[in-house]
């Protein structure tokens, strides 16, 4: 069984928009098998996305992510990485498919409300970063 790492983003938890987020990933059968509510620095949100750290937004991306609150979380299910990615939608909401997050709640390319990783080798970086083994519980 697969888990991927999710965020939502601050400029869904200004809006209180967790619980409606979390509905679509468990409609989806995907479990939340770890959840917790920080506020990130510049620069962690820095090596966090250091992928994208030569790309023009990276500074807007790593300060918007530090403007406030965010819930980091995993996610466990078959196919959990592209089956979040899904449920997410594009990364430009004027892209996202109807009925996705980032069609119903993002207000930008920006500020598109969640990440979720891309592949294996990131979802376990990512988990990592964020959880210990004792965090997770399926
Ligand atoms: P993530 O799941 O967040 O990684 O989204 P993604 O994989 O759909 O997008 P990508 O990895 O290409 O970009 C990472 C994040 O950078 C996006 O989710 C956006 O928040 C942000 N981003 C991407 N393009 C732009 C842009 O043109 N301007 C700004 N301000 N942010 C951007
Ligand atoms: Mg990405």
């Amino acid at each position: 069984i697969e888990r991927t790492l999710s965020i939502i983003k601050p400029d869904a938890t200004a809006r209180n928009l967790t619980g409606k987020i979390n509905a679509k990933f468990e409609e989806a059968g995907l479990r939340i098998v770890a959840q917790k509510r920080i506020l990130l620095t510049v620069g962690q949100a820095g090596t966090f996305y250091a992928v994208h750290k030569e790309r023009p937004f990276f500074g807007e991306l790593t300060e918007f992510m530090a403007s406030g609150p965010v819930v980091v979380q995993v996610l466990e299910g078959e196919g959990a990485i592209m089956k979040n990615r899904e449920v997410m939608g594009a990364t430009n909401p004027a892209d996202a498919a109807p009925g996705t997050i980032r069609a119903e709640f993002a207000q930008s390319v920006g500020e598109n409300s969640v990440h979720g990783s891309d592949s294996p080798e990131a979802a376990a970086e990512e988990i990592a970063y964020f959880f210990s083994g004792l965090e997770l519980v399926g």
